[in-house]
């Protein structure tokens, strides 16, 4: 057996139960919007828990949607480059329907507005956004999200799907590494 590997210390920012009653409430909205053919395109790789919490979360308001997935990855940072590059695009017919795109953190914004474009590119009828976490503070495109778990300070944060160089997906809460200095 390997060493387990050295543990941060990381503190709650919202815990599992603020979660969940926030994933229902989100919910609640999208349920509200009456969407036709609802598709939900869930991002890679941050998004895959939100995503199966929240797609349980419709079905318990009574909606059947059918889920695909798109695995982006956002390169280079800074006010000016920037690439978004599609690592698996989704497979499902995307015309005339309403589609949800849901990530986990609306962060410089480039990652959404690429799925944005991409999807009304394609001819969705319409295109939401349903991130669970903004961090408002970072945003370099002009881009907006219709339904938001959190605005989000701006702290790096892990747990709940999202990771720091692979690690910490699966904390059942969201929370920030705690830092000696
Ligand atoms: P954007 O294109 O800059 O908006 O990138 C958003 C993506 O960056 C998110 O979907 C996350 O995958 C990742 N990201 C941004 N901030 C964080 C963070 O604090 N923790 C983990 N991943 C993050
Ligand atoms: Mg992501």
């Amino acid at each position: 057996m390997g060493e387990p590997p050295a543990s941060d210390r990381i503190a709650t920012l919202y815990s599992a139960e603020t979660i969940s009653d926030r994933v229902d409430a989100l919910a609640r909205g999208i349920a509200a919007c009456d969407l036709r053919e609802p598709l939900i395109v869930a991002v890679l790789k941050g998004s895959f828990i939100f995503a199966a919490d929240l797609i349980r979360a419709l079905h318990r308001q009574g909606l059947e949607p059918e889920i695909d997935f798109i695995f982006l990855a956002s390169y280079g940072t800074g006010t000016t480059g920037g690439t978004v590059e599609i690592l698996r695009d989704v497979e499902s017919a995307i015309e005339g329907r309403d589609v949800v795109i849901v990530d986990d953190i609306l962060d410089s914004g480039r990652t959404l507005l690429f799925a944005k474009e991409r999807l009304a590119a394609r001819g969705a009828r319409s295109v939401r956004a349903c991130v669970l976490l903004d961090k408002k503070a970072r945003r370099l495109e002009s881009v907006t999200a219709d339904f938001t778990g959190f605005e989000c300070p701006n702290r790096f944060v892990v747990g709940y799907g999202m990771d720091i160089a692979n690690r910490y997906r699966e904390l059942p809460f969201i929370g920030v590494i705690e830092t000696d200095d």
